[in-house]
């Protein structure tokens, strides 16, 4: 098959893939069963399983191409999708509102289609490398600080880097005039900045299934994302940072040598 078809009817596929997966989490919520302590503070419920095994079985009957999960794990391939069934697993735990379905696809050696389902707030967020990002099918951009007031950014966190350069990291923000928000789903907090609803998202690292399908979304809707690819982010992680392009120097430079192993 012609390559942009193949990745036009993968595209068209994941936003049909994200709504059943989220229509399965959110069904599955009522009864979470017993929860999985990964590592401190970070869980896995039935509902995660679940969730990435109906996606694997999905792309594994259409297409039969690889699949990288949270949950599930993985290995690289040219091309190879990358999920994260529920991100925001705590929120979805505690009855908020704010957890998605992640779904991003990488070919041809980049990020070429991203999508993210929050099925409880009503948001389908989409967006196909080259061709725009758009929220419930409307376009969506980066702010460009248009609000006219001070900038704010999401700062996502987990224990897997040391709290101390979190402290800081915020107090570098606040030296500079941004504010920040911590709101527990790093692929939602990411996806706002395509919205335009924050003016970015950091963390000094992430896992590559919270954040790729993000990064598309940003970049098409005329935001900066770092370069989160490099230095083998697939399988490490790495730090991210998204942004309207007026402050990707400000945050970079706050974030400084923070995210260092
Ligand atoms: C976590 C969330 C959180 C972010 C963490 C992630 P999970 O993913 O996205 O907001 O700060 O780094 O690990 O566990 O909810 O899938």
């Amino acid at each position: 098959m012609e390559t942009s078809r193949a990745l036009i009817a993968r595209h068209e596929f994941a936003i049909d893939l994200a709504r059943e997966a989220g229509s399965l989490a959110a069904g599955l919520r009522h009864s979470l069963g017993a929860l999985e302590a990964k590592n401190p503070m970070d869980y896995a419920t039935v509902a995660d399983h679940a969730v990435e095994t109906l996606i694997r079985q999905r792309i594994g009957e259409r297409f039969g191409d690889p699949v990288i999960g949270e949950e599930d794990g993985g290995v690289p391939a040219d091309l190879v999708w990358v999920v994260d069934p529920i991100d925001g697993t705590i929120n979805y735990i505690h009855g908020s509102p704010r957890w998605c379905v992640s779904i991003a696809l990488i070919a041809e050696g980049d990020i070429a289609s991203g999508v993210i389902h929050a099925p409880d707030e009503g948001r389908l967020f989409s967006a196909r490398r080259g061709h725009g990002a758009f929220l419930n099918g409307a376009p969506m951009h980066a702010s460009h600080l248009g609000h006219g007031a001070s900038p704010v950014v999401e700062i996502g966190w987990s224990p897997r880097r040391p709290i101390e350069r979190y402290g800081t990291l915020i107090r570098r923000l606040i030296a500079d005039g941004i504010e920040f928000r911590r709101l527990g789903s790093g692929a939602l907090g990411v996806a706002d900045t395509a919205a335009g609803l924050n003016d970015g998202y950091i963390e000094l690292h992430i896992n590559a299934w919270d954040v790729l399908a993000g990064i598309v979304l940003v970049r098409e809707a005329g935001g900066w994302a770092n370069d989160f690819l490099a230095n083998d982010g697939l399988v490490k992680g790495n730090p991210i940072v998204v942004c309207t392009p007026e402050i990707a120097t400000r945050l970079q430079t706050a974030m400084g040598t923070l995210a260092e192993p």
